[in-house]
């Protein structure tokens, strides 16, 4: 921050392409308040704008990269600080409607229906261009894509640099669009001229784009503005195909669709399936990378999050609302970026409403790569293993403890459970001394009663002898997958029980729980191997 003056300079040499010398150009970033806009800031900006430079600016939507969308050359300055495409056209920024005809001609009818409903705001909709826009502007295109923000910040930008704002996403080609200003200066800073701070973005997810030039009018880009919506106020709309159809060999409408967008630097893939179904799956793929080594991210909700144990876990808002979704979806890729991950798995999300829009860019970043939940949640058999002893004082916990000392393939809620259990009791002193000199400990474990309600599927009941699985069977009907541990494990000596035993007890008990634990994370490990 330069002092007294609310201003920063970002300053970064780099190298021209065209005369190949080295440019220093420094970004001057500003603040604005939306709700109380500074007019010197704005009449700055906008004679940038209106000198051909680039002026950074947030919009409903996401931040913009703006220039004067009349001028080709500064239509070439936005291609070459973006690192994009020319074939890629742009958005013309508008703040007045009847600006429209200044650049589109064979305007529909039904526009103004739909612009009475939805102008100023997230829909950016495509008519034949007039003489007035350059090819620049349109990537050669003899249409034009044409929007009227909302971000107060946006129209009065526009006004001050004469009307007419071409702006892409303020970022770097392939990098996720900008929903902040900081956003905007980690890709663009040393390459614009100009950055507008107006805080975080509203929606998040780029305009939605209609084709006003067929009939009925398409959906190019799904956002914040549905079918369903145009739907009530001009009737049924059609939705370019290769949107929805992953496969799809045929190049989308608007050609900004066809490039890998918003890619993060870690392969990204999106777990599909219900939700409890696509938790476990993630459980089981952050648990194996975390044993292999890998660094694992995982994109999640408020409601899933304490699900995960593993992995860096980022939480992209809450199931109940949607648009808290599509605000952080955007952040939450770029900061992924920063970490150390190789691989990103995401929980996916309803495809309807608001929710297209963040499945479609979701699709795009992950590059269309899905795994189906089901066929990783069926690679495992068990999830949590229970084991049953009388008092659960001292063979169920020393047991329990033992095989969370494992090497296990797969995660397991490992827990045990008493038969009879009056009040909840610590373990045994005996049973702890012998654990503590194997550097284990049963410190924070107290007695609990096994209770037959919450047995799920895929529960492993392990009893520690014979007379614990009868009484089991016996006393809760329909319980399945109920086995001694000698029984599961294939092995015929026997848990001697040590309650009122001396120390020495205690360890033979020791001894005895070490191999058939042993032999148990083996069994269970085999389960990985034979799928
Ligand atoms: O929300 C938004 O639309 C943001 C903010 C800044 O307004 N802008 C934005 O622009 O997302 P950009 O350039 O990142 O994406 C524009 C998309 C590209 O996919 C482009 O191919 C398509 O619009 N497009 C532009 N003009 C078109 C045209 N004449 N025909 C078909 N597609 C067009
Ligand atoms: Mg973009």
């Amino acid at each position: 921050m330069i002092p007294g003056t609310g201003r920063r300079l970002i300053k970064k040499f780099f190298f021209d392409a065209n005369d190949g010398i080295i440019q220093v150009m420094e970004t001057i970033i500003r603040k604005i308040d939306k709700n109380q806009i500074d007019e010197t800031v704005i009449n700055e900006a906008g004679g940038l704008l209106k000198a051909g430079r680039l002026v950074a600016f947030p919009t409903e939507t996401v931040y913009g990269l703006g220039a004067d969308a009349l001028q080709e050359e500064a239509a070439k300055r936005t291609y070459a600080a973006k690192g994009r495409p020319s074939d890629n056209p742009l958005i013309i920024h508008i703040a007045d409607y009847e600006d429209l005809k200044k650049i589109a001609v064979n305007i529909p009818p039904q526009t103004d229906m739909l612009a009475a409903h939805f102008w100023p705001g997230p829909l950016t909709m495509i008519f034949e261009k007039s003489e007035n826009v350059p090819y620049g502007t349109t990537g050669g295109l003899d249409t034009v894509a044409v929007r009227m923000p909302s971000d107060p910040v946006a129209q009065a930008l526009i006004r001050a640099a004469g009307g007419f704002v071409s702006a892409p996403s303020a970022n770097t080609s392939g990098r996720p669009s900008p929903t902040t200003a900081q956003h905007v200066a980690e890709d663009l800073g040393g390459k614009i001229d100009m950055i507008l701070d107006g805080g975080s973005v509203d929606i998040g997810l780029e305009s939605t784009i209609l084709d006003m030039t067929v009939s009925p009018p398409m959906i190019l880009r799904p956002g914040a503005i549905t079918a369903e919506m145009f739907e009530k106020v001009i009737g049924p709309v059609d939705t370019d195909r290769t949107l929805l159809d992953a496969d799809s060999k045929q190049a989308p409408k608007a050609p900004g669709m066809k490039y890998r967008h918003y890619a993060p630097k870690a392969r990204l893939m999106i777990v599909e399936g219900d939700i409890r179904e696509e938790i476990l799956a993630i459980r089981q793929l952050a648990y194996a990378a975390h044993r292999e080594g890998g660094k694992v991210g995982i994109i999640a909700t408020s409601e899933t999050l304490p699900f995960y144990n593993y992995g860096i876990v980022k939480n992209a808002g809450t199931r109940e609302n949607e648009k808290t979704i599509a605000r952080s979806l955007y952040r939450v890729l770029r900061e992924f970026d920063e970490e150390d991950v190789d691989t990103i798995y995401s929980e996916s999300f309803a495809v309807q409403g608001l929710g297209n829009a963040i499945m479609n860019r979701l699709e795009k970043a992950a590059g269309h790569e899905t795994i189906r939940a089901a066929e990783i949640v069926k690679l495992q058999k068990y999830r949590r293993i229970i084991f049953v002893s009388s008092s659960d004082c001292a063979r169920g916990p020393m047991a329990a403890e033992l095989l969370r000392h494992r090497d296990l393939k797969q995660e397991y809620v490992i827990d045990s459970r008493g038969l009879v259990v009056l009040f909840p009791e610590p373990v045994n002193q005996k049973a702890e001394a012998i654990m503590r000199s194997a550097q284990m400990t049963l410190g924070d474990h107290t007695s609990q009663k096994f209770d037959g309600a919450n047995i799920q599927e895929d529960t492993l009941i392990l009893a520690v002898g014979e007379s614990q699985k009868q009484k089991l069977l016996a006393e809760y009907s329909g319980l399945k997958n109920v086995y001694t541990l000698n029984e599961f494990t294939g092995d015929d000596g026997e848990i001697p029980n040590p309650y009122g035993g001396a120390l020495a007890a205690y360890g033979e008990c020791f001894e005895a729980l070490d191999r058939l634990t042993d032999r148990l994370a083996d069994k269970l490990n085999s389960f990985t191997e034979e799928e």
